[in-house]
C-alpha cells in the first residue's frame, strides 16, 4: 500500500437519489477505486455488487465494506438491529494509489450511531465532497439545505451532479442560490452499462472541472 491517496466523497441530498449511478460514472472515468464504507440493506444487493456488476470492476478496483447491514433502514438503527454500532475509529479512509471514489450512505443527516451523524464524519475525513441532487421539483430545498449543512462545516464542496430529466431552471437557481458549480447533469439512462457510462464522461468534459482533486 501508498503513503498517499487521492479521494472524493459522493454524497446525496436524500436515499435513492443517484450516488452510486454517479459514484459509478466517476469510477469508470476516472478508472478509480469504489469503496461503500457503510451498506445498510443487503437483501436486494449491495451497492458494492451493483457497481462491480454495472462496471465488471476487477478485485483490485473495489474495497469491502467495513461495515455492512441486512435491514435497510439507517445504519445506526440497521446497526442496532444487530446488536452493532458504527465505531468511526473504524471508517479510516485506506491509502491505496488509485483515485478513491467514497459513497456515503443516506443524506447527510443520517445517523451513523446515536451521537454521530454521516455529516460529522465528513468533517472527520474533510475530503473533497460531490452532491448528488435530483432535478424536478423538491430539489431546490433539500439542495440548498445540504449545501448549507455542508458550507456550515467548511466542508470542501466541488459541486453538484444533478441526476434526471433536464430542468428549465433548478440548474442556474441552484447554482446562485448555493453558489456552487454544476459538474455535471446525467440524464436517465434507459440502459445501464460501462460503455453508456464511459460515452457520458467524455461529452460531460468533467476532468478539467476536477483537475485540482484527481
Ligand atoms: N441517471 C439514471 N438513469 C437511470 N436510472 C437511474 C439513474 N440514477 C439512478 N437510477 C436508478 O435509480 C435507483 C436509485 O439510484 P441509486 O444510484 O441506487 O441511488 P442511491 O445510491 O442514492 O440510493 C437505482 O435503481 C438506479 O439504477
Ligand atoms: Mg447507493
Amino acid at each position: 500500500m501508498k503513503t498517499t491517496s487521492k479521494s472524493l466523497v459522493i454524497c446525496g441530498t436524500d436515499t435513492d437519489i443517484g450516488k452510486t449511478i454517479v459514484s459509478s460514472f466517476f469510477v469508470q472515468g476516472l478508472h478509480a477505486t469504489y469503496w461503500k464504507p457503510v451498506q445498510s440493506g443487503t437483501e436486494n444487493g449491495t451497492d458494492t455488487q451493483t457497481v462491480c456488476k454495472l462496471l465488471s470492476l476487477e478485485k483490485n478496483r473495489y474495497l469491502s465494506e467495513v461495515y455492512k447491514f441486512k435491514t435497510p433502514v439507517s445504519p445506526h438503527w440497521a446497526a442496532e438491529k444487530e446488536s452493532q454500532e458504527i465505531d468511526p475509529d473504524k471508517l479510516i479512509i485506506p491509502k491505496i494509489d488509485e483515485l478513491l471514489i467514497i459513497e456515503t450512505a443516506g443524506g447527510l443527516m443520517v445517523p451513523l450511531n446515536r451521537n454521530l451523524l454521516q455529516i460529522d464524519q465528513l468533517k472527520v475525513w474533510d475530503l473533497p465532497i460531490i452532491l448528488v441532487a435530483k432535478t424536478e421539483l423538491g430539489t431546490l430545498n433539500h439542495t440548498l439545505l445540504s449545501l448549507e449543512a455542508l458550507k456550515n462545516r467548511n466542508l470542501n464542496v466541488i459541486g453538484l451532479v444533478l441526476n434526471g430529466l433536464p430542468h428549465e431552471d433548478n440548474p442556474k437557481t441552484l447554482e446562485a442560490f448555493g453558489n456552487t458549480q454544476i459538474l455535471a447533469k446525467l440524464p436517465i439512462f434507459s440502459e445501464l452499462n460501462a460503455k453508456i457510462l464511459t460515452q457520458e464522461w467524455n461529452k460531460q468534459q468533467l476532468k478539467q472541472k476536477l483537475r485540482e482533486y484527481i
